[in-house]
Parts: C-alpha cells; structure tokens; sequence
C-alpha cells in the first residue's frame, strides 16, 4: 500500500465532494491535453454518487473521456442495484457523450464467468495489449468492512492476480459480483479513495494500521495516490 500518499480530512462529505469534484476535473483536463483520450475506472456507492451528478454540471472533454466500472453488481442495467443504473440515472443522461465511450460491465446474470472475461477483453482491445489498463484515473470507495469496489473480505478476486477483471462470489450477499483485481486498479497513474462518515471509521484504521491482513482488509491492496476522507471516519 503506498504508505506516502497522505490523508486529506474533510469537516463533511459535501466539501469531500467538492474538492473531489474539482480534483477530478484538473485531472481530466490535464489529461486531455495531453493524450485524445482518458481512461477512468468508476466505482459505486453513495459517496461517488453525487460526484459524478456534478460533474455534468462541468464544461467537460467528454468525446475523449471513456468511463468504466471498476466494479459492478449481477444485475441487469435496469435494475435499482446496478452501478451503471447509478451512473446513467445521475451522469450519462445529463451530458453527450459518446455510446462508444461508455464501456459498461456486459453484465450476464446466468454466466457470471463469461460476462467477466467479456469485459476484461474489451479492457485488453482498448488498451491495445498493454500488459496492464492504464488508467488515468480510478475512483474508489471503502465500505465498513474494508472492501474496495467489489474485493469483499474473504474472497477469491482478492487473490486473483493474473486477471484484470473478474466475477466474485460474495457470500455475505449469496450473489456474484463483478470486479477490478488489486493489480488491475494498482496499474493506475492516480487512484483516489473517497471515504465519508464514521461508519468507515473502524475499517480505515485497520486498513492503514500495520496489521496487514488483506485478506480481511481488501483496501489494504491498494496503492491510492490520494485518500479524501471526512473527518469523522478518521480514528
Ligand atoms: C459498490 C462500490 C463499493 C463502494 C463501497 C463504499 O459497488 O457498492 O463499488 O465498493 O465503493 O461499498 O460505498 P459508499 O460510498 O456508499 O459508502
């Protein structure tokens, strides 16, 4: 985990997501200046949520800006738990963009595995064979647990490090999940994690203590380049 990357507290969610919001758009802008395109891994949950609602808001590149899902549950796109019901319903009905850059988890809810290998593929042909995706921007949350997208405690995508993109049986939920590996979000030139409310507040600090457990501590597999996080979820 990158030790270096500092924590930057927050007094309430809403100035989190106002400095998220505007960390966010230097980025896309600094990138687009450079390349004709940027790549962004999105996670889910609520903190994000309203982020990406703002963002629409923002005179943003958005022909070049391609958007994944760093995660995703095995629901139909229609359905309330779907991460890129979430996304659509806040963020893509609200700007023009084009469909091509939308790559949305093929979700198959009866083949979890192939859905999975599908969109891993489509990583792989849009990063032209590149031995990792190279994001130029990931979005992550933590959950009270301290998993990260969809690596829950205890799982098998925690361990699975020859996969860019793979389905995750989560027992808790007694459903798949769909998620980025560890290496796959690590490959990323600024990897974000946007943290709010006490309830993180137990899991942030065994995430960042020296009790390294990834197994039990998912977010402990990541090398976040910055840490948003309210002060209340800070021990
Ligand atoms: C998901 C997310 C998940 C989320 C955390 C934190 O699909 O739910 O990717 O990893 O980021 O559970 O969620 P909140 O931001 O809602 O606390």
């Amino acid at each position: 985990m990158n030790a270096s990357a500092s924590i930057e507290p927050f007094e309430s969610v809403t100035s989190l997501q106002d400095a998220a919001i505007d960390a966010i758009c230097n980025r896309i802008l600094e990138c687009a200046q450079q390349k004709d395109q940027v790549n962004i891994s999105l996670s889910g949950g609520s903190t994000p949520k309203v982020i990406y609602g703002r963002l629409t808001q923002r005179d943003l590149p958005w022909d070049k800006i391609h958007l994944f899902w760093g995660d995703e549950r095995n629901v139909p796109h229609d359905h309330d738990d779907s991460n890129f019901k979430m996304v659509k319903t806040v963020m893509l009905d609200h700007i023009e963009i084009p469909a091509a850059n939308v790559h949305s988890v093929p979700v198959n809810v009866d083949d979890p595995k192939a859905a999975a290998e599908q969109y891993e593929q489509e990583m792989r042909d849009h990063f032209c064979g590149q031995e990792n995706p190279q994001w130029d921007l990931t979005l992550l949350g933590m959950g009270d647990d301290a998993h990260t997208a969809s690596l829950f405690p205890e799982t098998t995508a925690i361990d699975a490090s020859d996969r860019w993109f793979v389905e995750n049986w989560v027992e808790k939920f007694d459903a798949f999940r769909y998620t980025l590996t560890a290496p796959a979000i690590n490959s990323a030139s600024e990897i974000w994690f946007l943290i709010a409310g006490a309830g993180k507040k137990g899991a942030l600090a065994k995430v960042l203590s020296e009790d390294r457990q990834p197994a039990l501590y998912p977010s402990q597999l990541i090398q976040p380049t910055r840490w948003f996080v309210t002060q209340d979820a800070i021990a």
